[in-house]
């Protein structure tokens, strides 16, 4: 048995964050040292086995993938992103939004096909973006950014956007319209492939509990 194994989970600071703590808290992990103010990154939980590591929500796969950390909470945006070694164990199904393409309402255009030859669209999803622009043959020349996407096509710097829009506030306030979508996205439970293995008893059981409390928190919605 390896119920008194450690397990250490990376948790992503910022939007996912709340959620995560709070499905985990329904799994019946006790996250209250996690919500003490301190700028701590590492934090164990007294009394039991589990630890949780701050991440930025970027570099959780890696510690992961490396087994810094057993468990990890991601954005399937990432995962496509970083095509790193890890189980994708479980959609958590928060953190819902849509990697989509967009470009400023004025150009009139409503379809990518619609994009002049190698225009150039600013993403944070390099990977994605290339993948998605060769699958629809389209000539486009990726630039990478790492935040404030949306600013882009504002300051002429590209034609175009690949960015997660979850309200849409954010492309309406800068005069920019979806106009496809290249993947629907969730936060992901993901595991180290070897503790996944080795600690398989504690993170099925964990498993087990956020499945219970996602099919209970269903009911409650539809009820
Ligand atoms: C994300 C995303 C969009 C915005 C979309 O940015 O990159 O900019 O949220 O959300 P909305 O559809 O609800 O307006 P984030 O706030 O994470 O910061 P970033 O722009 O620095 O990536």
């Amino acid at each position: 048995m390896d119920k008194n194994i450690p397990l250490t989970i990376a948790i992503p600071k910022g939007r996912l964050q709340k959620y995560t703590m709070t499905i985990l808290e329904k799994g019946g992990i006790d996250c209250s040292a996690l919500k003490a103010p301190s700028r701590r990154l590492i934090i164990s939980v007294p009394g039991t086995k589990w630890r949780f590591l701050l991440s930025k929500p970027s570099d959780v796969p890696t510690y992961v993938e490396y087994g810094a950390a057993d468990l990890g909470v991601v954005g399937k945006d990432t995962l496509l992103e970083g095509g790193k070694d890890v189980a994708e164990l479980m959609d958590l199904k928060f953190g819902q939004c849509s990697l989509i393409v967009a470009v400023p309402e004025a150009s009139g255009i409503s379809d990518v096909k619609e994009l002049d030859f190698n225009s150039r669209v600013a993403t944070t999803f390099p990977f994605i973006t290339t993948e998605y622009f060769n699958r629809h043959g389209i000539q486009a020349e990726v630039v990478k950014l790492n935040g404030s996407v949306e600013l882009g096509p504002i300051v002429g710097l590209a034609d175009a956007i690949v960015d997660i829009t979850e309200t849409g506030t954010t492309l309406l306030e800068n005069g920019l319209i979806p106009i496809a979508e290249v993947a629907r996205v969730s936060a992901r439970l993901i595991a180290n492939q070897v503790s996944y293995k080795v600690k398989h008893t504690s993170i099925c059981q964990l498993m087990r509990r956020l499945q219970k409390a996602l099919q209970t928190q269903n009911a409650g919605q539809e009820g």
